[in-house]
């Protein structure tokens, strides 16, 4: 939630700003800005709505070339989603005291914002905003008043916020520098040859440079154009040393695609066929996470699995509970972060914590983690970011960084990289136990399964176009209902949050034997009922279930293997995957109701990869 970027340097500086905050879009969307040196003043320009709407107001102004706007080449920028106050001009960022001598821009959220600006109001200051960075500001140069330095009034300033927060600062009387601090919000820095950059995340600053410093919890960073010096909250100087990031393919290219949403759906067979490739390159193999550091007899001994997270990482963990249980034999409970703040932490020390968050920065998932492995459980974090908190918070993790940087505010592929990795890690915990001879049997099984994974998908990938034929007759309905059993019940909880998220339709997951304890009272012919129901265990009874909502009118569609023909007789419509396996179905079952919410969405024309009032991380319990 809210991006950050700043750059000091000789270039043109508009154009970075943006391609900066472009870059941190899916961070937010509901407002931006940019603040820049002028003369001897320091200029803000923002405004409401998407980072468009601040290109345009610039362009009117002339402001895109340094040579005609007379602005030096130290600024910041921010891309907004709105926590404290609503996304409208007054409320973006970045945000200045009263004598406009600071501006500061803010990702996170101070918890005792209303506090601090009650003292602050008592002390004559004019509040012009409803948010909370205003109060961080005004408190800076509050300070600032009585300190021997900028960077005493950021020190004595943080001392008194409590939150989380990753600022970056310009100050009117030191027109060459970008000071930065962080806390428990990502900020990383971009060292290059006679030019700096600070943006929330690596992704960003990588564009321009390739050596990187991630600023750590409780750091500032006194940034300028040869140096960029580090201190801690007591202003003494510590040393830091930049690593070098590796460049990848450029996230922003959509390849040809309309959306980010479809070329990212589409990139799943490639995500898990490289997951793969490192951690299982072949099915003969045991499961190469021996990068872990948890010892043999812990992984022998473990009581208990709990898995932390929120959405659809949450569906994600609902399906490892399946494949922890039936593999590794271990009893396995997934909480909603959210939910897991209310209650007792059931844990011993042979406990596993599992977090899973693609942004690595989801708060609840974070204050679930943290109040989880308050009882000395040991702790695994499964994450797209290796600058997030949850990546800085688990000594273990598994990085699904290969997936690449997901855009669209929507996740897709993150979600089968996030299952692939528990599968493994179910299996690699497998290979640690004894396991019996028939379990063993089966550990051998879905290893050749997943190998096949990325061959499957790629098939069903090809399908989309028939996917869009079949789906789009439905775009005028009222409500959707997902059904699915066993592995496939996260897969129709998924399915409804994709749906409701893209098209703005009302979708709920139901485990398909609810039906009758009352969600089929909502069916009529304006309410289709999804099926998700492939040959195993649950295939009798998703029928029966079936049938159920069938004889209420409700139209059917189904998602089922090749060649079914009993599921082709009951149907109206037969999302078709290639034959697999229960256990390995959710890879396949996911997919066209992936592609039933883009087109669906498509079709009503919603912006699929910006959805109204969401953000790709939420850092906001
Ligand atoms: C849905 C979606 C959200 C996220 C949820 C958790 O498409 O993206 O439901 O899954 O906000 O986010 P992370 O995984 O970043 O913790």
């Amino acid at each position: 939630m809210c991006g950050i970027v700043g750059y000091i340097g000789k270039k043109e500086i508009i154009p970075i700003l943006m391609e900066g905050l472009h870059s941190l879009e899916y961070r937010g969307y509901d407002s931006s800005g940019i603040a820049l040196h002028k003369g001897n003043s320091l200029n803000v320009i923002k405004s409401a709505g998407k980072i468009s709407i601040l290109e345009e107001i610039l362009k009117k102004k002339g402001s895109h070339s340094n040579g005609k706007n007379g602005y030096t080449h130290c600024g910041i920028g921010h891309t907004r989603w709105a926590t404290h106050g609503e996304p409208n001009d007054i409320n973006a960022h970045p945000h200045s005291d009263t004598d406009e001598k600071i501006a500061v821009v803010h990702n996170g959220i101070i918890r005792n914002y209303q506090e601090v600006r009650e003292k602050l109001v008592k002390a004559g200051i004019k509040f012009l905003s409803t948010t909370d960075t205003e109060v961080i500001v005004q408190l800076i140069a509050f300070h600032l008043k009585n300190s021997n330095s900028v960077l005493e009034s950021i020190c004595k300033s943080v001392n008194e916020l409590d939150g989380s927060y990753a600022l970056a600062i310009l100050f009117k009387d030191e027109p060459q520098k970008i000071y930065g601090i962080r806390k428990e919000s990502p900020l990383v820095i971009g060292i290059g040859e006679k030019e700096n950059y600070i943006a929330s995340d690596s992704a960003t600053v990588s564009r321009f440079v390739d050596k990187i410093i991630r600023l750590g919890d409780n750091e500032i960073v006194e940034i300028s154009l040869e140096k960029t010096i580090f201190y801690d909250l007591v202003g003494n100087k510590i040393i830091k040393n930049p690593q070098i990031v590796i460049k990848t393919k450029d996230f922003l290219d959509k390849r040809g695609y309309k959306h980010y949403l479809a070329k990212e759906i589409n990139e799943q067979a490639e995500v898990i066929s490289n997951l793969l490739s490192d951690y299982l390159p072949s099915a003969e193999k045991t499961v190469n996470f021996d990068f872990l550091k948890f010892d043999k007899e812990f992984l022998k001994n473990i009581d208990r699995i709990l898995i932390l997270a929120c959405g659809t990482a949450w569906h994600a963990g609902l399906v490892g509970k399946y494949v922890f249980e039936n593999t590794a034999s271990i009893p396995t409970e997934v909480q909603l972060a959210s939910e897991f703040l209310n209650l007792k932490p059931l844990l011993t020390k042979n406990s596993l914590v599992i977090g899973i968050s693609q942004s690595g920065e989801t708060a609840d998932t974070l204050a679930a983690v943290k109040k989880a492995l308050s009882t000395g459980a040991a702790f695994l974090g499964i994450t797209n970011k290796p600058d997030s908190a949850l990546a800085d918070l688990a000594k273990d993790k598994l990085l699904i960084s290969k997936a690449g940087t997901e855009v669209s505010v929507a996740a897709t592929k993150t979600f089968t990289a996030q299952m692939t990795m528990l599968y493994l890690l179910a299996i690699f915990i497998s290979e640690h136990r004894i396991p019996s001879l028939e379990l063993g049997k089966e550990i051998n099984m879905l290893k050749h399964e997943l190998r096949m994974i990325p061959r499957l998908v790629d098939q069903t990938l090809t399908r989309a176009e028939y996917y869009q034929e079949q789906v789009i007759k439905y775009a005028d309905k009222r409500d959707f209902v997902f059904i699915g059993r066993g592995i496939n019940f996260p897969i129709a909880l998924e399915a409804a949050l994709k749906l409701k998220e893209l098209s703005y339709i009302h979708a709920s997951g139901y485990a398909s034997g609810e039906m009758k304890h009352g969600p089929i009272a909502v069916l009529d012919p304006n309410v289709p009922v999804v099926s998700i129901i492939v040959p195993g265990e649950t295939y009798d009874r998703v029928l029966q279930n079936s049938l159920e909502a069938k004889s209420r009118s409700a139209p059917m569609i189904a998602v089922a293997v090749d060649g079914d023909k009993k599921v082709d007789s009951v149907f109206d419509t037969v999302l078709h995957i290639p034959s697999v396996s229960e256990i390995a179905s959710p890879f396949l079952t996911v997919i066209p109701l992936q592609f039933l919410a883009y087109y669906i969405a498509e079709h009503l024309g919603r912006d699929v990869d910006q959805p109204r009032n969401l953000a790709k991380s939420v850092t906001v319990e």
